[in-house]
């Protein structure tokens, strides 16, 4: 499906803003708002350019570059803080390679952080794409970044 298809699924209503950004970063491969897929919303929509780019830029859970096809996000709001998350960061990216906010080169993995994922009570806590994981630690980081690398897909 073209964008344009995808996008004309939704009523060319403004209050369908965030609907046609989530269901167009959704279905790039690698889970980005592209500046033709924006400026085609905005033709949609009836509404400035600059309008559309502004919310997809205001959001965190959108991004305007290029990501990996299994996003990390790691949770920083206090409970996860003090059950030692912060800690967990620095494992992530020794695993992965990358810093927080990088793609690995094979195009698998970007590495976000995150606010209250709303698993405080089994913290510390990260999401991949939608699934949970809690009561983190080194060697379980290990053990679920190696299942999802021998994912096919
Ligand atoms: S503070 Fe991390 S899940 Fe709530």
């Amino acid at each position: 499906m073209s964008t344009q298809e995808l996008i004309r699924q939704f009523d060319p209503g403004q209050d369908n803003l965030l609907n046609i950004l989530h269901a167009l970063q959704n279905t790039h491969p690698q889970s980005y708002l592209t500046e033709e897929a924006l400026e085609e919303t905005a033709r949609y929509l009836k509404m400035t350019k600059a309008a559309v780019f502004g919310v997809a830029g205001y959001y965190s859970m959108f991004s305007l570059k290029p990501r990996g096809r299994h996003i990390i996000r790691i949770c920083i709001s206090p409970v996860c803080e003090i059950m030692k998350g912060n800690s967990m960061i620095p494992v992530i990216e020794g695993v992965l390679g990358i810093k927080t906010g990088e793609t690995t080169k094979d195009g698998l993995f970007t590495l976000e952080t995150a606010e209250c994922l709303g698993q405080c009570h089994e913290a510390p806590s990260m999401m991949i794409n939608d699934k949970v994981f809690n009561h983190l630690s080194e060697e379980r980081i290990r053990e679920v970044i190696t299942n999802f690398r021998s994912q096919k897909s």
